[in-house]
C-alpha cells in the first residue's frame, strides 16, 4: 500500500538517537544495576496539590469535550504569567510543547521555506520541520564558546527564503541560556528580515542563572513572537501532555482551526489541575527547581577534576554536557562503554547534532547522592580510557572491544 510523502519527512534518525537508552532500559530488565540518565523525564511525582485538582475535576465529572483553544481559566492563567501585554485570546493550549511546535510551524512555513536553527538542536525538531516541508538551517553552537548562539551568525544564515528563527532557550542539550542582549539582537534581525521568532521555552522555569529573555516584550516583536511552552519539566508533568503557545491572535485562530481538525481539545480534568500548577506557588514546584541547581552543582564539582572528561555548566534545564573527547573515543563509542562497563546511560550528543560530536549529555533525573555514584563511575571509565590511550599499543581485549564498539555506531 502507498503511504503519503510526509512519512517520509517525518521519518529522521530521532528514533536512533534513543538506541543506548533502549538499550539500558533492556540491561534493567535483565536485573542489572543501570543509572538512566539519557532521557529528560523528570524523576519527581508531580506534586500532590496538582494531582488532587485533577482527580477533583474528574470527581465532578468534568469529562466532556472542551474548548478547543484550552479552557478560559487556563488561558487566563497563561496570559496572566506571560505578561501585562497578554490577554487570553493570545494563548492556546496544545497537547504538551511537542504538539504546540508541531501545529506552530505548520502554520507558519511551508515546502521551500528555510527556518535557522542552532545546532546541536532538540532532536524532534528535523520531524516538526520536515512535517511542513520546510528547511532547517543550522547554525553551529560551539563547545568552545560554551554553546552560545551568535546572533551574527545567524545574520550571516539568512537568506531570501528564510521565514524564521526556532530559537531553544534554555537550550536541550546544551543548557546554554540566550542572553537577553543576545536576544535583542536576535529580535532586530527577526524585525528587519520580516521573520518570525519561534522561541522554545520548555526549560524557562529551570533557568539557574542570567535573566530571563521575553522576546514577546521586544518592540516590534509582538507581531512575529510566538513563545512555547509546557509545565512538563517544571512541575514534573510530562506525562499530562499540557503545553500552551502565547502569539498573536492571527496565529492563534489558525491554531485554533488546526487543533479542531487534530486534537479537539484537551481534557478538561488536565486544564483544571495545571490552572493549580500555574496559579499556586506550590512548595514542591521551588523544591524541584532548587534540587535540580544542586544536582547541576553537584555533578560539575564531583567532574571539576576528572581526568579526560570536562562538564559544561549549565546555564538552566536538566542536563550537563561531558566534553569526553580527551577520552579518544566518539560519544557513541563512550556512552556504550560507560553503559557495558560501568552501567551508566547517557545519550552521545551527535544525536542533536555534530557540533555536540564529543560529548556525551547527562539527564539531572536522579537525586545529588546517586549522581555523585555516577560521577565516580564516569572517572573511572574515564580514568581506564586513558590508561588504554597511554599504554599506546593497547592490549587486544582492548582493542577488539573499541572496534566493536566504533562498529555500533
Ligand atoms: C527542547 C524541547 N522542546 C520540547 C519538548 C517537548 O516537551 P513537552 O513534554 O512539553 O511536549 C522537549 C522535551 O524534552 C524539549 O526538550
Amino acid at each position: 500500500m502507498r503511504f503519503s510523502t510526509l512519512t517520509q519527512r517525518i521519518a529522521g534518525d530521532a528514533a536512533a538517537a534513543w538506541d543506548i537508552h533502549y538499550q539500558a532500559q533492556a540491561l534493567r530488565r535483565e536485573g542489572r544495576e543501570i543509572f538512566l540518565l539519557s532521557v529528560g523525564d523528570p524523576d519527581f511525582d508531580t506534586p500532590v496539590a496538582i494531582v488532587d485538582a485533577a482527580v477533583n475535576s474528574l470527581r465532578r465529572g468534568e469529562t466532556h469535550y472542551s474548548d478547543v483553544r484550552g479552557s478560559l481559566a487556563l488561558r487566563q492563567a497563561i496570559a496572566r504569567r506571560s505578561g501585562p501585554q497578554v490577554s487570553a485570546d493570545q494563548v492556546m493550549v496544545l497537547a504538551g510543547a511537542q504538539c504546540a511546535l508541531y501545529a506552530v510551524c505548520q502554520c507558519l512555513f511551508e515546502a521551500g521555506d528555510e527556518v535557522i536553527v542552532a545546532e546541536p538542536m532538540y532532536v524532534t525538531y528535523h520531524g516538526v520541520l520536515g512535517a511542513c516541508g520546510a528547511r532547517p538551517v543550522p547554525v553551529s553552537v560551539s563547545p568552545e564558546l560554551g554553546f552560545h548562539l551568535d546572533p551574527l551568525a545567524v545574520a550571516r544564515a539568512i537568506t531570501p527564503r528564510t521565514r524564521g528563527l526556532l530559537l531553544n532557550t534554555p537550550h536541550n542539550p546544551t543548557g546554554a541560556a540566550i542572553s537577553p542582549q543576545d536576544m535583542a539582537q536576535l529580535a532586530q534581525l527577526c524585525r528587519e528580515h520580516d521573520l518570525w521568532l519561534v522561541c522554545d521555552q520548555v526549560y524557562s522555569g529551570l533557568l539557574y542563572e542570567g535573566a530571563a529573555v521575553d522576546p514577546g516584550s521586544l518592540p516590534g516583536m509582538a507581531e512575529r513572537c510566538v513563545i512555547i511552552d509546557s509545565v512538563s519539566k517544571s512541575h514534573a508533568m510530562s506525562g499530562w501532555r499540557v503545553g500552551w503557545v502565547v502569539a498573536p491572535e492571527t496565529l492563534v485562530a489558525h491554531l485554533a482551526n488546526l487543533a479542531m481538525a487534530m486534537l479537539f481539545g484537551l481534557p478538561e480534568f488536565v486544564m483544571q489541575a495545571t490552572c493549580v500548577a500555574l496559579e499556586q506557588d506550590l512548595p514542591a514546584v521551588r523544591g524541584m527547581r532548587e534540587a535540580y541547581r544542586q544536582r547541576r552543582d553537584r555533578v560539575c564539582a564531583a567532574l571539576a577534576d576528572c581526568p579526560g572528561v570536562r562538564a559544561h555548566r549549565p546555564a538552566g534545564g536538566m542536563f550537563v554536557m561531558l566534553d569526553i573527547r580527551a577520552t579518544g573515543l566518539s560519544a557513541q563509542a563512550f556512552a556504550q562503554r560507560l553503559l557495558m562497563e560501568e552501567g551508566v546511560s547517557l545519550l552521545p550528543g551527535d544525536a542533536f547534532g555534530p557540533s555536540a560530536a564529543g560529548h556525551v549529555r547527562m539527564g539531572l533525573v536522579l537525586d545529588a547522592e546517586q549522581l555523585q555514584a555516577v560521577c565516580g563511575r564516569i572517572r573511572a571509565c574515564a580514568l581506564r580510557l586513558l590508561a588504554e590511550q597511554a599504554g599506546g599499543d593497547i592490549d587486544g581485549e582492548a582493542q577488539n572491544r573499541r572496534v566493536e564498539h566504533e562498529t555500533y555506531q
